[in-house]
Parts: structure tokens; sequence; C-alpha cells
């Protein structure tokens, strides 16, 4: 298990030194290493078994520190990451050659996101180098929103936790990418369509249905439990006379048969922010009851951070 805690000397040293640490942002929980270093870089893929053709995010303080590894910021890009960063946005820019290949995958463009954390902003700051963190769970398996999740997963890989609390927002953020003249927005996430669009006008989301995906780690089936879940319209109730070994994960209200103890509100006030903070603990909660042994869901309404949630759910239920 890893050491947990507040240090942020102490995350500071063990960075420097190639080393690997857990930090918190406002939407989940990174797995940092210096995006400078190969080595440190290629311990993140290892620590995840994340496939080498899955690039990382790179995390750094502020817009200023970003001219130092990209080529150029669109007008566009920069309009957004003044409205928006620290925030739940993610940038693709194209790099130079101070970012390693392995980070982006052989890619030319680079994610870029500056995280809203006071924990993560103080380490960012102090370090003279960015960090590239993937979400701090094993490749293929649900995000962590709080210190004990990455410990339960990750904890023998990872030297050190800094511990920021539970994610305040709960959903990875959203990336968007400024390659062709419409942005494109590549992964829904914590900040809305709707809040892009207000500051820079339309642009296309991709849904993820392809499988040879533009983001290389948009997958189909991922975010999944180990647990078999499936969407409560697919599911055959009427084959069933014992619901004691189903789980429910519901925006906000109780499915009929299923016993409440097996289910999980996401929000009982019907609020979509409060669901998306709750969606991925409540999928380890009952991912983690013993007795149960299939969990069923549905979608939440289809607008602002719900659509995030629907796509979480959506690749949680896909056939892999
Ligand atoms: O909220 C977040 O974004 C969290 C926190 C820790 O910042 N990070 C996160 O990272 O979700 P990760 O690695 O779990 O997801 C990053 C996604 C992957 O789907 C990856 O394929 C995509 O970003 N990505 C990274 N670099 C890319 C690039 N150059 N072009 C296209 N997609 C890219
Ligand atoms: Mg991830």
């Amino acid at each position: 298990m890893a050491e947990i805690g507040q240090d942020i000397e102490k995350a500071k040293a063990i960075l420097e030194s190639g080393g690997l640490v857990a930090v918190p942002t406002e939407t989940v929980y990174g797995l940092a290493g210096n995006a400078f270093n190969d080595e440190a870089v290629t311990r993140i893929f290892t620590a995840k078994k994340r496939p080498s053709f899955d690039p990382l995010i790179v995390h750094t303080s502020g817009l200023e520190k970003v001219a130092s590894f990209t080529l150029e910021i669109p007008e566009s890009a920069r309009l957004l990451a003044d409205q928006f960063w620290p925030g739940p946005l993610t940038i693709l820019l194209k790099k130079n050659q101070d970012i390693p290949d392995l980070v982006t995958s052989g890619l030319d463009t680079v994610a870029v996101r500056v995280p809203a954390h006071n924990l993560t902003q103080k380490l960012l700051q102090s370090l003279d180098f960015p960090i590239a963190a993937p979400s701090a769970n094993p490749f293929g398996y649900v995000s962590p929103t709080n210190a004990a999740h990455v410990n339960q997963q990750l904890g023998a890989q990872i030297e050190y936790i800094l511990d920021g609390g539970d994610c305040q927002i709960g959903i990875e953020s959203t990336i968007i990418s400024f390659e062709e003249e419409v942005p494109k927005v590549l992964r829904l996430g914590g900040l809305s369509v709707e809040d892009i669009e207000d500051v820079i006008g339309p642009v296309e989301v991709m849904i993820h249905s392809s499988s040879k995906p533009d983001a290389p780690g948009m997958l189909k089936s991922h975010y999944a439990p180990s647990k078999t879940i499936v969407l409560i319209d697919e599911f055959d109730k009427q084959s069933l006379k014992d619901f004691s070994q189903i789980g429910a994960l519901m925006f906000d209200q109780y499915v009929d048969d299923i016993p409440h103890e097996n289910q999980f509100l996401m929000s009982e006030s019907g609020s979509l922010e409060e669901a998306a903070k709750r969606l991925f603990s409540g999928l380890r909660i009952l991912d983690q009851q013993q007795h149960i042994h299939t969990i069923v869901t549905s979608f939440v309404p289809n607008k602002g951070l719900g659509r995030a949630i629907n796509d979480r759910i959506k690749r949680a239920t896909a056939k892999p």
C-alpha cells in the first residue's frame, strides 16, 4: 500500500527523482510522473497496464507555462483556456520536442490541462516540468475519486498518494481538438458542451461507437466494473424470481423489485452535478458487494453533465 498524506514537498521530491505520485484533481485522481522523463512515463504505462497506443494528458499550473512545450495555441483554444482553466477541460495542442513521443503515443499533438485543486496547483507551481497523469486506475476500470480508491488498486505501484479528499466534479475532463475547422469534442466530461459553445460557438461532438476512435483511449468498452453491468431496458426481468443478487445504479429514483439496500441513487434530488460526483463511487460500491452478481443501470437526462454521465454509462455497459 502507498503512503497517503498531504505533503507537497514529499510529492515534489518523488516526482523530481522520476517516481510516481497519485494527485487529486477536481475531476478524478491522476497517476503522475515527470512528463519530460521517459522512464517516469514508462512507469505510468506499466503501473496502469495501459497500452502504449493510448496517450497521456500533460498537466501544468497555468496557460503561461504551456507555450514552453507546445508550438501554437489557436485563438479559440486560448479563449477556452482563459475562461475555464484551471478546470475540467483538456485541450489538444501541437507539441514541441520537449514532450517525449511516449507521452503522446507518437501523435504530434499533446493533451494539456490545468487542474483546479489547490494541493495539485501548489505542487505544479513548484515543479519545473509538467506532469503526465492519466486517471489513477488500472486500464479499463472505473476512475478513482478519492485516495482510498487509488490505494485499493494501485497502492502497490505508487510511492505516495497526495490526499485531496473527494473530487468535486467526479468525472474526467472534457477533451477538445482544434485540428479541423470546427472544434471537436473527443470526450464528453466535466465541462459541458453548452458551456463551451457559449464561449466559442458550435462544436462537433464525437460519438465513441467506432472501433478506431479519434481519441485513442476512447474505446467503446471502458469504465467497466468487474461485475456484469447492463442497461435496465435490456435486462430480462421476467425470467427472474429472486432479485436479491441484483444491484442497481440509478439517477434519482429506486426501481421496483430490487431491494433498496442493493440500489445506489446518484442524486436523490435529481442534480446532474451531484450524480456526476457520485457515479464512479456508486459503481465501485456495487461492484464490491459480494452478494451482487449483476448491476442494472439507466441513463440520466441527456443535457449538461448528463451527457458525460450517459457516455460513461454507455461504455460501462458496452459488450467488450
Ligand atoms: O480529468 C482528466 O482528464 C483526468 C485527470 C487525472 O486529469 N485524466 C484522464 O486521463 O482522464 P486518461 O489518461 O484516463 O484519459 C486521457 C484521454 C485518453 O482517452 C487518451 O486517449 C486521450 O485523453 N488523449 C490523450 N492525448 C491525446 C491526443 N494527443 N490526441 C487524442 N486523444 C488524446
Ligand atoms: Mg482514464
